[in-house]
């Protein structure tokens, strides 16, 4: 269930994916969100931004080798990385974690417990991977990049399924 929406005919619907440091899985589900967007005819409607609970990597780029998987897929990743903050609950319509630590993380900021209804895990829009979670792909080799390229598009195509009839309605 997504939280609900009914501004869609005055603006967009705000996507925020959130992960540790914002230089892997959270930049990778926005390129390939904002890829899906375009295929579909929806920008405008529909738009992305990610953060990392994390300050660890603030103002860096895309990890050099998770921007390889993405390309290799078609997908650019693009941005500075930034540290998630409390305006981002009011900011985004819909908040997806990569992870179960991030979206504690996230929900410890959120005191009064007003927006625990708009952080979500982004695993839970999979249609094909069982996975939970999407794992920390920093200290692993080239494959982990892979895999997190394609968790991540079965997720957002998910995601995407779910968000389009809200925006089109
Ligand atoms: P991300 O990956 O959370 O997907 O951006 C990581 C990036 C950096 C670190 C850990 C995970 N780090 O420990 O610096």
């Amino acid at each position: 269930m997504l939280p609900p929406f009914e501004a869609a005919m005055t603006r967009p619907y705000r996507l925020l994916f959130v992960c540790l440091g914002n230089i892997c899985r959270s930049p990778s589900a926005e390129g390939i969100m904002n890829h899906l967007i375009q295929q579909r005819s929806l920008s405008g409607q529909i738009t992305c931004d990610s953060a990392g609970t994390s300050s660890y990597h603030i103002g860096s780029s895309p990890d050099r080798r998770m921007s390889a998987a993405a390309v290799q897929q078609g997908i650019t990743l693009s941005g500075a990385a930034r540290q998630f903050e409390p305006a981002d609950f009011e900011a985004f319509d819909l908040i997806l974690a990569m992870d179960g630590d991030n979206y504690r993380n996230i929900l410890a900021l959120d005191r009064s417990g007003a927006y625990a209804h708009k952080v979500k895990l982004i695993c839970q829009f999979c249609r094909h991977f069982k996975d939970r979670e999407v794992p920390d792909p920093y200290y692993g080799g080239e494959s982990g990049f892979k895999y997190v390229i394609d968790l991540l598009r079965d997720a957002c195509e998910g995601l995407l399924e779910q968000v389009e009839p809200q925006v089109r309605a």
